[in-house]
């Protein structure tokens, strides 16, 4: 299980997180939805373990493991990955390179065909394996990548910010398709989304939870999801 308990988080000085809590077991779909700015890449940076986002108090606990202080490459060697909102273009290496690193620091075999495989699936031609990191990819070539990466790696929990935001109906299909794909393999989702529109296509049941001004407002299920497509965050 993956679990976040009592969470509070500072950017700097100020308070942007206040008593977040989460339980994830494997293969479960949690959905975090909230207004802009309300702190939801704030959470994903913070369970993934980027310095800038400090933990004031609680605690974030993967399979019985506290691993709230441990540096961000351990907590990803443990099983915890993160889809960033905005990937980075790494312009001095090659995807494959990078992937092939990945996967070894993971302890998984590195298998060139496998990977082509996989971007194929997720749309990617074999072509931009050959490119960059993200180098010039469009924004939902670099998403699909994210999650291609994902789906290589297939870790314990993933955490996965606006997958969706930006990507063609049928880059959608591949992003949800991945998602599905996971949860089927057992891996625990925290997906971070601003539209029903991806929660359509998810084959299973989910949890939703509402983050606004840093603290979670409101859960529910799938029923809470279409309100705010419907109505927004107001009450
Ligand atoms: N490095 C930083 N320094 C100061 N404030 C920051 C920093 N990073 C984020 N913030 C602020 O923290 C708040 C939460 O930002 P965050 O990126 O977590 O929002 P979000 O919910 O992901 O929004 P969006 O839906 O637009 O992606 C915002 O007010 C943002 O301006
Ligand atoms: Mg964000």
């Amino acid at each position: 299980m993956f679990e976040v308990k009592n969470l509070h988080v500072s950017i700097g000085e100020t308070r942007k997180l206040r008593d977040i809590n989460l339980n994830v077991k494997p293969g479960e779909l949690h959905v975090i939805m909230g207004p802009n700015g309300s702190g939801k890449t704030t959470l994903a940076m913070a369970l993934i373990g980027h310095p800038r986002y400090k933990i004031d108090t609680g605690k974030i606990i993967l399979n019985g493991e506290d691993i709230t202080g441990i540096p961000m490459h351990e907590r990803t060697r443990k099983g915890l990955f993160l889809s960033f909102q905005h990937p980075v273009e790494i312009d001095s290496l090659r995807y494959l390179t990078f992937l092939l690193e990945a996967l070894k620091k993971n302890g998984k075999s590195p298998d060139v065909e496998w990977i082509k495989r996989v971007f194929e699936k997720m749309g990617l031609s074999e072509e931009f394996l050959q490119r960059n990191v993200n180098s010039g990819f469009s924004g939902g070539e670099k998403k699909r990548a994210e999650l291609a990466q994902m789906l290589l790696l297939s870790p314990k929990y993933a955490i996965l910010d606006e997958p969706d935001t930006g990507v063609d109906v049928d880059s959608m299909k591949f992003i949800a398709g991945a998602i599905n794909e996971s949860l089927s393999r057992g891996t625990g989702i925290i997906l971070i989304t601003h539209y029903a529109r991806i929660l359509n296509e998810i084959g299973k049941g989910f949890h939703v939870h509402i983050l606004a001004g840093g603290e979670i407002k409101a859960e529910g299920g799938p029923e809470l999801a279409e309100k705010v497509e419907k109505q927004g965050f107001g009450e």
